[in-house]
């Protein structure tokens, strides 16, 4: 375990390492998790694909979309220049030197210095563009309609959405993941700082991942191992009867390739969606129940009718009384490639808790009061999301057990660009060929 990040790099290529690295942090793997060992830990920002992506799943998350106001691109391209070197400096665990001016005196404004001491907690910042950045009520602002992606399409509205207008949508996207809460929040609050006058948060989501220091798959809030099957993950060493993991490669299910537009290539899609899970009516479920549900056993993560979290799910398989094991609404059989035209997305999704409110539940209809504001923060990472997320997900919320207790409340698309070189800045592909 200790050689993950030697191994990392050794291999050059992040394929073979992801599927354990995903739910193994490195920091945990390395066999100390203080702050010393955070402090020298620090993930590369430059490189062929943004990093957040393929990099193994950090304890904490800071998920940000922003409001462009500038009315001209200098000023878009402005930001996105100072967010590259702020990024570039965050990720290495340093303080932002360039933050403007003070409002109130022509000194240098400084780093807010909450993260001193704290080191680069492998923080990752991965940046996107949401359509209106192309294209707003109609408006080509920037001059850059012509080079939306056909891919980054407006999302439909799926079964059972009920998305608030204020946690959806915005034109520029910052996932901060940190092995540190601090630092990931730090982050981001510098992003916002630089976008004073270009741009403001239009909605926020904090997000928590139960690393395991044995590199286990993490359980979200209803007590499930989440990130079992993710399809560029080959299964743990020794494990897994006739896996289904085929193992694709990140290059052709993951980042954009020669499909256009150019500057999206090496670049991803990701879809964050804010969803409540209805935590009281889940609790009062049996095991059983939760377990059909999901169409998992919720000790081992085994398929229902295996034994290991890494078997390959029967989805023929009936029992004695010729039911099917693995129900026929249940989440994994609905969700799976198999049943999806092969269709995939990578998972790496954080649980939030954001405490309690007022909420009148849909199901069962008699429950309201305060209840626990708290769920999933899914981030999809994928080629194209017409054939990822929105495939899979428009039977998911038509059919899924698990709508009974998940909510939709908020999330958005973006298109994330590339990675860049050191001496680039994040987009700059797409504002030169504008
Ligand atoms: C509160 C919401 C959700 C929860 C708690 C949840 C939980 C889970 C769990 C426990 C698994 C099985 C373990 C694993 O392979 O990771 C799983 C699998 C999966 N989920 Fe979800 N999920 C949620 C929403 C969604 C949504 C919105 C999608 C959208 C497409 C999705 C797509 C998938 C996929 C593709 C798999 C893998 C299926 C397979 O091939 O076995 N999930 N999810």
């Amino acid at each position: 375990m200790g050689s993950r990040r030697g191994f990392l790099a050794a291999a050059g290529a992040l394929a073979g390492a992801l599927g354990a690295g995903l739910r193994a942090p490195s920091a945990h793997a390395e066999g100390s998790v203080g702050p010393s060992c955070a402090a020298t830990s620090a993930e590369p920002f430059f490189g062929a694909n943004q990093s957040g992506i393929l990099t193994p799943l950090q304890s904490h998350s800071y998920f940000a979309a922003f409001d462009l106001t500038a009315t001209k691109a200098a000023d878009v391209e402005t930001l996105l220049r100072a967010w590259t070197k702020a990024a570039a400096e965050l990720t290495s665990g340093k303080a932002v030197t360039d933050l403007g001016k003070d409002a109130y005196s022509s000194a240098p404004a400084l780093d807010s210095g909450e993260a001193q001491g704290l080191g680069p907690a492998r923080l990752t910042l991965t940046f996107g563009f949401g359509a209106g950045l192309f294209v707003k009520d109609g408006k080509d602002r920037y001059g850059l309609a012509a080079q939306r992606p056909a891919a980054l399409v407006d999302l439909p509205r799926f079964n059972g959405d009920q998305l608030v207008a204020e946690r959806t949508g915005g034109d520029l996207s910052v996932q901060a993941c940190a092995d540190d809460p601090q630092v990931a929040f730090h982050a981001v609050r510098q992003i916002a700082r630089l976008a004073y006058g270009v741009a403001e948060i239009r909605w926020v989501q904090s997000g928590f991942s139960a690393n395991l220091a044995n590199g286990d798959t993490p359980r979200n809030l209803a007590g499930f191992k989440d990130g079992t099957q993710n399809p560029v993950a080959p299964p743990p060493p020794g494990r897994g009867k006739n896996s289904i993991r085929p193992a694709l490669s990140p290059q052709d299910v993951i980042f954009v390739g020669n499909e256009g537009p150019a500057w999206m290539q090496g670049g991803t899609y990701v879809v964050a969606r804010r969803i409540r899970i209805a935590l009281e009516h889940w609790d009062r479920m049996e095991e059983d129940y939760q377990e059909q549900v999901f169409g998992r056993h919720k000790q081992s993560g085994a398929p229902l009718g295996a034994s290991d979290e890494f078997d390959a799910p029967d989805f023929q398989a009936t029992d004695k009384d010729g039911n099917l094991v693995i129900p026929q609404n249940a989440h994994i059989r609905l969700a799976a490639a198999a049943n999806n035209d092969g269709a995939v997305i990578l998972r790496r999704s954080y649980s939030y808790n954001d405490g309690v409110s007022f909420i009148a539940e849909r199901w069962p209809p008699w429950r309201q009061g305060m209840l626990y504001d708290a769920g999933l923060l899914f981030i999809a990472y994928q080629r194209d999301p017409r054939t990822g997320f929105i495939k899979i997900f428009d039977k998911l919320s038509k059919l899924d057990a698990l709508n009974q207790f998940a909510t939709h409340l908020g999330g958005g698309l973006f298109a994330c660009p590339g990675g860049i070189k050191d001496g680039e800045y994040i987009g700059q592909r797409l504002f030169e060929r504008a």
